[in-house]
């Protein structure tokens, strides 16, 4: 058991959320300048400023913690208390100005996830979870789905930035459930599609090769709102993993035995 007031961390994370959140949406009228990580990686200096916010503010309550953050890496630390943050979730969605992108933040005590946010934008929605506690979306409890078959289910999905064997995979999967439900929706922010399974918008998500600072937060709101989370192939999973699925329970294991088949 954490020994740190889980409300008090949690406040902490949001209070960070916010502050990141306003640099954010500063930075939406101005002109965008993005540089590539990768062939089609996007990052702004928005991403960097928002991350910069993030950190001081978690720094400043805790000096002590680790961080692992996408832009500026891990930040070593003996305590077992580790945040995990993604300072603009959906960076493509940004710098296009498409309205879908998120900050996430998440703390993990001894390699569990204790507490989480994600902040949608631009239409802001702050989701929350505490490990034992629940899930919320603006201060309201949320619930997964209870759509019993696949074929009555909307599902989400992402494709990262590697254009290899497994975003091919993807695409086949992505066809096939296209096929046997009522629709696949791609958003390009991965930490709200997770949460739009939380919330029972959709039935069900899965992806490849995703970082931990993608899912971080988004696994412990869906674990909390009642969802399954495992590998594609229903193993238990862990951020480090190559494959994600989380879904209400009652598809579940359809989708792991329609995605094994392919
Ligand atoms: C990306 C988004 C996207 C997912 C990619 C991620 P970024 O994060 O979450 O939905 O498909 O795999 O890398 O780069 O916008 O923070
Ligand atoms: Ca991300
Ligand atoms: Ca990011």
């Amino acid at each position: 058991m954490s020994h740190l007031n889980s409300e008090d961390l949690l406040n902490v994370a949001v209070e960070a959320a916010l502050a990141a959140s306003n640099v954010i949406m500063e930075s939406l009228d101005k002109p965008r300048v993005a540089n590539l990580k990768g062939k089609t990686d996007l990052v702004t200096e928005t991403d960097i400023e928002s991350e910069n916010t993030i950190k001081s503010i978690l720094q400043s309550s805790y000096p002590d913690h680790g961080i692992l953050a996408e832009e500026s890496g891990t930040h070593f630390s003996t305590s077992e208390y580790l945040w995990i943050v993604d300072p603009l979730d959906g960076t493509t969605n940004f710098v296009h100005g498409y309205p879908s992108f998120a900050i996430s933040i998440a703390l993990f005590y001894k390699d569990e996830p204790i507490v989480a946010v994600v902040l949608e934008m631009p239409h802001i929605k702050l989701y929350s979870a505490i490990k034992g506690k629940g899930a919320w979306c603006e201060g309201s409890t949320i619930e997964c789905s209870n759509t019993l078959s696949l074929q009555n289910s909307l599902l989400v999905t992402g494709f990262g930035y590697e254009h290899g064997l497994l975003w091919e995979k993807n695409m086949r999967i992505f066809k096939h459930f296209t096929d046997i439900t009522q629709g696949v929706r791609r958003l390009g922010a991965a930490s709200i599609d997770i949460c739009h399974v939380a919330a029972g918008k959709v039935d069900g998500y899965w992806e490849f090769d995703l970082k931990p600072w993608d899912m971080a937060a988004g696994i412990l709101i869906a674990k909390e709102s009642g969802c399954k989370v495992t590998s594609l192939d229903g193993r238990d999973h862990n951020i480090y993993d190559s494959s994600i699925l989380i879904t209400n329970d009652h598809i579940h294991s359809q989708m792991v035995e329609e995605a094994s088949a392919i």
